[in-house]
């Protein structure tokens, strides 16, 4: 069965805690936390010690997406904060692989994410490390933008892999999820669907997430 990881970027911070309450019994599957620094992209968010303070709401999984320049100097702050999945980017970490055996080393589920125009060849030899490949399908910095139908061949081409290789790695989509544009997600072999505006945009959360996972389990 699919996993609905709603993004709390599009959450109302005034109230973050109630929203994160709100989407679990909405049913969301995971929280999906983006952590921006301003360099890695052109935004900031949040950081461990909001995180921390989440946790006591709920014990989903967090799957901590970090839009940051190197964050290997930072896993350790995220795993004591409560993370459960840290996923990192490909173009951000420079001895990538030392980072995602890291990230296992301290007890949380490794993930590996590719900006929109990063070719799959780049996690050739990081593959087996991982729990999770992340694909932006959008340029990642800011909620509510437009799918980038381009990355739909490059899922599909993923699970191919992934399936012929017979690794238990999962496929997890962020950006733009729409019902239309994560029906095409689901098709090309998606697994795991975030959803920011999605979910947060709509007066009714659990309407919102019942609709979503009505396309992806089709
Ligand atoms: C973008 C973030 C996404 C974002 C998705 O940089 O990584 O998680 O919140 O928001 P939507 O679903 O609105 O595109
Ligand atoms: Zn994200």
């Amino acid at each position: 069965m699919a996993i609905i990881a709603p993004s709390i970027l599009s959450a109302d911070f005034s109230c973050l805690g109630k929203e994160v309450r709100a989407v679990v019994e909405a049913g969301a599957d995971w929280i999906h936390i983006d952590v921006m620094d301003g360099h890695f992209v052109p935004n900031i968010t949040i950081g461990p010690p909001v995180i921390k303070a989440l946790r006591k709401i709920t014990d989903l999984p967090f799957d901590v997406h970090l839009m940051i320049a190197q964050p290997e100097g930072y896993i350790a702050d995220f795993v004591e904060a409560g993370a459960n999945i840290i996923s990192v980017h490909v173009e951000a970490s420079t001895h990538l692989h030392r980072t995602l055996t890291e990230i296992r080393r301290l007890g949380c589920k490794p993930g590996v994410v590719l900006n929109p125009a990063t070719p799959l060849e780049t996690i050739t030899y990081v593959l087996e490390e991982v729990d999770m490949v992340l694909l932006m399908t959008v340029n990642p910095g800011f909620g509510g933008q437009e799918f980038i139908n381009a990355v739909s061949p490059k899922i599909e081409k993923l699970r191919e892999i992934i399936d012929r290789l017979n690794l238990p790695v999962a496929i997890e989509v962020d950006g733009g999820a729409n019902l239309e544009t994560i029906a095409i997600m689901a098709r090309a072999g998606a697994d795991i669907f975030v959803a920011g505006s999605a979910i947060f945009n709509q007066p009714d959360y659990k309407a919102a997430i019942s609709r979503l996972r009505t396309v992806v389990d089709r």
